[in-house]
């Protein structure tokens, strides 16, 4: 018997699209006997008695869908993958891109769907070469959250080096044994998140690397169903910067049809381009899209509320305050840059204020000013710093305020783990068990890396009297603190170093006992 045959056809079918939903993954035909039998064995693991079963852990349990998509998708990638897409990035796109900037901010490049990290440090090794290399940000994306980890330890075998990609990478490699790790100053140079391309906004969610000058998105597009190209592809438009490049496999479908993108046909291959100033020759060749033009708007129409730009006044003088001493983040997570109104770049000015608003509000909070705080950041909550001090002093003058406040703010913000966290502590608080559970959990789905959300569940799970889940929980949290320089603040962590979380989580592990695992 297939293994296709133990489902019944509708039931199938309607986990194809349960998946598609999910992460716009579209199952080819010769896929299904696979793809059914990962299925039972889901059903099998987490004792599903049906899909509605499946559904239902799948949406709830991020590990359940971890472990799916991981199944689902092959993360096949290597050094400097189609050599000759390396050497048109470095004959136009990247002497272009910083010809246009002149030195006004840092080349943003996205390498999505990166899989374990080749392309990203491929990307950085090579603006390295060019001698770009101190004035570019690169971001690294994938769904996997397997892959984010191997990316983040940046160790390879011989096998990511095909081709003559190792005497291009060995430069920036420190051979061991069979393994190569990447150079520490390369890997500083990329940064590594995870993004559902189907399901998450990227404007959005890439917050601080907007306007993006490249994107590299290869080997994905053939995975998606139709609509979900089109999506992926519009949602990629709204990032460029005007003169902005995407760049996809010569494998993957054509674009030309899915987007104002202006297309370049070189023998090096085709690329995508938003067009306006910055063009190889000056000029643009297809019709530029405003910000703000009727077709941009059209594209924001489908776009859930929480996520529309705003119209709102820039903040009042008195609401900008001084400017304060680079304050570190209250909750220890890296600084986002001014992420509000998602797809049209901010003004330089807006931007600007908002960065001093949220400097003087980093002051209050230290100085414990909780109504200060409150008030600075109260009208500029979309910016993702502001918010989070906002809520954590509102919490402190009036907890019920706070949670109240909280979903509105989650809506606007939700793909930040912080707050996913923040507000898990705040109903733990109130002895909301159960949903500061779902809460913290989210956090983790959004940022698996994060030991301090892994360690609160380790306690809810504990006073849950699940000690074997929470065992793993702590476990967790040890090991990504032990991946850690032991003096290192850890995110979320209110101060605390690794080696102290470590240590907590190693006593509790203890006490629950060694036979637990
Ligand atoms: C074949 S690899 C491509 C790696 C690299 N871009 C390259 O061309 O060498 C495909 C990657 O797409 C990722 N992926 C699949 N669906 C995705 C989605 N919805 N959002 C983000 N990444 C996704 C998979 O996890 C996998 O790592």
């Amino acid at each position: 018997m297939s293994s296709t045959e133990s489902w019944r056809a509708e039931d199938l079918e309607s986990m194809l699209r349960f998946i598609d939903g999910c992460c716009g993954l579209s199952i080819r035909a010769d896929q299904l006997s696979s793809t059914a039998k990962v299925l039972r064995r889901a059903m099998e693991r987490w004792k599903c008695v049906d899909i509605d079963a499946l559904k239902k852990v799948l949406t709830q349990n991020p590990e359940a869908m971890h472990a799916l998509v991981n199944e689902l998708t092959v993360g096949e990638t290597y050094f400097f993958r189609e050599p000759k897409h390396f050497q048109f990035l470095q004959q136009v796109v990247l002497p272009e891109t910083q010809q246009r900037l002149q030195g006004s901010r840092p080349m943003h490049i996205w390498s999505a769907a990166c899989a374990s990290g080749e392309e990203a440090y491929s990307l950085a090794m090579l603006c390295d070469r060019l001698g770009y290399a101190g004035w570019t940000r690169i971001v690294g994306t994938d769904i996997s959250h397997a892959a984010l980890v191997k990316a983040r330890q940046g160790s390879y075998r011989n096998w990511s080096f095909r081709g003559n990609a190792l005497q291009q990478a060995a430069p920036y490699l420190n051979p061991h044994g069979e393994q190569f790790t990447v150079r520490e100053e390369i890997r500083r140079r990329v940064n590594f998140r995870y993004l559902n391309l189907a399901a998450d906004y990227y404007p959005a969610a890439l917050g601080d690397m907007i306007p993006l000058d490249l994107i590299v998105c290869r080997n994905v597009f053939i995975y998606f169903s139709t609509d979900t190209i089109a999506t992926v592809a519009r949602n990629m438009f709204a990032c460029l910067d005007e003169g902005g490049w995407l760049i996809t496999a010569s494998a993957d479908p054509s674009l030309a049809d899915l987007g104002p993108y202006q297309v370049e046909s070189t023998e090096l291959g085709v690329f995508y381009r938003k067009t306006g100033a910055g063009s190889p020759d000056g000029t643009s060749r297809a019709p530029q899209v405003a910000a703000g033009d009727k077709t941009q708007r059209a594209e924001y129409a489908a776009l859930p509320e929480a996520l529309l730009p705003t119209s709102r006044a820039e903040p009042t003088p008195s609401e900008i305050l001084r400017p304060a001493a680079a304050a570190p983040s209250v909750t220890g997570l890296p600084r986002e840059g001014a992420e509000t109104s998602p797809g049209l770049p901010m003004s330089p000015r807006r931007a600007e204020s908002i960065r001093q608003a949220v400097a003087a509000a980093e002051l209050a909070y230290h100085n414990e000013d909780w109504a200060r705080t409150v008030a600075v950041t109260e009208t500029i909550r979309d910016d993702l710093a502001a918010c989070v001090l906002n809520l954590q002093a509102k919490a402190r003058l009036d907890a019920a305020a706070a949670l109240a406040q909280f979903p509105q703010d989650l809506a606007r913000h939700s793909l930040s783990p912080e707050l996913h966290y923040l507000y898990a502590l705040l109903l733990l608080d109130t002895g909301r068990i159960d949903e500061a559970y779902k809460s913290v959990q989210r956090a983790v789905f959004l940022d698996r890396s994060l030991a301090v959300p892994h360690f609160l569940l380790g306690s809810i799970q504990q006073q849950r009297g699940q000690l074997e889940s929470a065992w793993r929980h702590y476990r967790n949290a040890r090991d990504l603190c032990a991946a850690l320089p032991a003096g290192a603040a850890v995110p979320l962590g209110e101060g605390g170093t690794a080696s102290e979380l470590i240590a907590a989580a190693q006593e509790r592990m203890n006490r629950i006992g060694t036979g637990v695992k």
